[in-house]
């Protein structure tokens, strides 16, 4: 009997699946994306997967209240701003994802982590990219205990799969997705296809043998991961990597995470000796001179389930192009745009022709909305030339009226800026404490041209 072989045609940005081929992909509008991609034996192992599945399904139906909580263990990361960015840990049989730029250090911080690791728990290392000379020599010297960690040089996923299944490691991490390949998906490894079916292939290993799986995932230059947005549904947790090459603190943000806060931030320094955790991520971020300049300005914005301060540097200079330039480092650019708009209008100041630089010191990528006061203070700032008090603090975001609208976890974050020996603060009417804080003085403002009275 032949087996049909099953074709499907697929989008390579987006991932979205076709029954015909189509010049257009609906989803994602991208011309001459769609390409056939052959699911032969995939189909087979889907079978596969279905009876292993059919056959635990019996007795696992219970009522929600039933279900025990404290029978899911959760394996300590061995640093506690991996287990924070985790949501505490890492969950027997899930599937992370770890993204970023090559050289942000995915591979070093989970070499880190696994020797740690290895000593309680089996763990495989599975490289795809580098050989296991290269790895060893890496850990040898970061002095990391590699004793009991499994090392495996390989890129095929069957052969990877059948090794798993004798050694069941606990741990295992493949670096990296892109590299890896199914003997009958006809396409290059990398290809849309292969990642697609490599890592639901994996992620089924994964699930059936309860492993935690952790795939290494290059993201392209505009910061999505190469490849499909197909792995994002399939994994449990997706991580990303973050910092510039002319920092040496790196960011690990959650962006999805079945077990925990999104959008939880952990923060890591590059030094000779590897990745090391910073525990106090304010205290570095802060690091300033004693004459703080003008159009300086410290934030505090909010990462997950903690606040964080972090300076914002604005310069604002004479432009001599049509067209001034607004850039932004670690900021929305369009955010900065409609700031600027906003501060036209209802702050009565006009920089349309005024090249605008914004950054956030530090490297770091700021989402917050809480932001917005900060950038309107600190391009004034450094518009007038008046320096801001070296012991303020701000937070805010600002609506298009020019009003300025509260924040959550207002207290937290006063408290935590008090932590750090600021002891002036503008916020949002809504935002300001019902009982002093001690230290603190704290001037709570409705609109744009309040906030700018206050130093400016
Ligand atoms: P790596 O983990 O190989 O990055 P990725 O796997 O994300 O591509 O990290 C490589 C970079 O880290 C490289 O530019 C050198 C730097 N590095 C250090 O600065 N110190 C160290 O101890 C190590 C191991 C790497
Ligand atoms: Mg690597």
């Amino acid at each position: 009997m032949t087996t049909k072989q099953k074709t499907a045609y697929v989008c390579n940005d987006c991932g979205a699946d076709y029954r015909k081929w189509q010049g257009q992909c609906s989803e994602c509008q991208a011309w001459n994306t769609v390409s056939e991609i052959r699911l032969g034996a995939s189909g087979r192992q889907v079978n596969r997967a279905r009876s292993g599945f059919a056959a635990a399904a019996d007795n696992t139906v219970k009522l929600l209240s039933d279900i025990d909580l404290d029978e899911i263990p959760r394996i300590s990361a061995g640093a506690s701003e991996l287990d924070l960015v985790l949501g505490g840990g890492l969950v027997p049989g899930s599937c992370i994802l770890l993204g970023g730029e090559p050289g942000a250090g995915k591979s070093t911080l989970l070499l880190q982590m696994l020797c740690q690791l290895a000593t309680h728990h089996p763990a495989l290392y599975v490289t795809g990219e580098e050989s296991p000379q290269q790895v060893a020599m890496r850990a040898a010297r970061l002095e990391l205990p590699t004793d009991h960690l499994q090392i495996m040089a390989e890129t095929s996923v069957e052969a990877l799969c059948a090794v798993a299944e004798r050694k069941r490691p606990t741990l295992m991490v493949v670096d990296s997705i892109q590299v890896m390949h199914l003997e009958d998906v006809s396409s290059a490894p990398g290809s849309v296809s292969q990642v697609r079916e490599s890592a639901s292939m994996l992620v089924r290993f994964a699930k059936q043998t309860n492993t935690v799986l952790i795939l290494v995932g290059h993201v392209t230059k505009d910061g999505s991961l190469a490849g499909p947005k197909v792995l994002e549904h399939m994994i449990d947790c997706s991580l990303m990597l973050e910092g510039s090459n002319d920092s040496h603190f790196r960011t690990l943000r959650s962006q999805k995470n079945r077990f925990g806060a999104v959008n939880e931030l952990g923060v890591f320094a590059m030094t000779d000796r590897g990745l090391k955790e910073v525990a106090n991520p304010s205290a570095i971020f802060l690091q300033r001179d004693s004459e703080v300049s003008s159009g300086s300005v410290v934030m505090s914005v909010w990462e997950g389930t903690r606040p964080l301060l972090v300076e914002l540097q604005a310069l604002v200079d004479d432009s001599h192009l049509g067209n001034p330039r607004r850039v932004t480092v670690g900021l929305d650019q369009n955010r900065l745009s409609m700031l600027l708009a906003v501060l036209h209008r209802h702050g009565g100041i006009m920089v349309g022709d005024q090249d605008v630089f914004v950054n956030v010191v530090g490297g770091v990528k700021v989402l917050d909305t809480s932001a917005d006061i900060a950038l309107i203070l600190s391009v004034v700032s450094s518009f007038r030339d008046q320096s801001l008090p070296d012991d303020l603090v701000v937070f805010g975001e600002v609506g298009l009226s020019g009003e300025i609208r509260p924040v959550p976890n207002g207290q937290e974050r006063l408290r935590e800026a008090a932590k750090h020996g600021f002891k002036r603060a503008i916020v949002p009417l809504a935002n300001a404490p019902k009982k002093a804080i001690s230290g603190m003085q704290v001037t709570p403002v409705r609109r744009i041209t309040e906030a700018l009275d206050v130093f400016l």
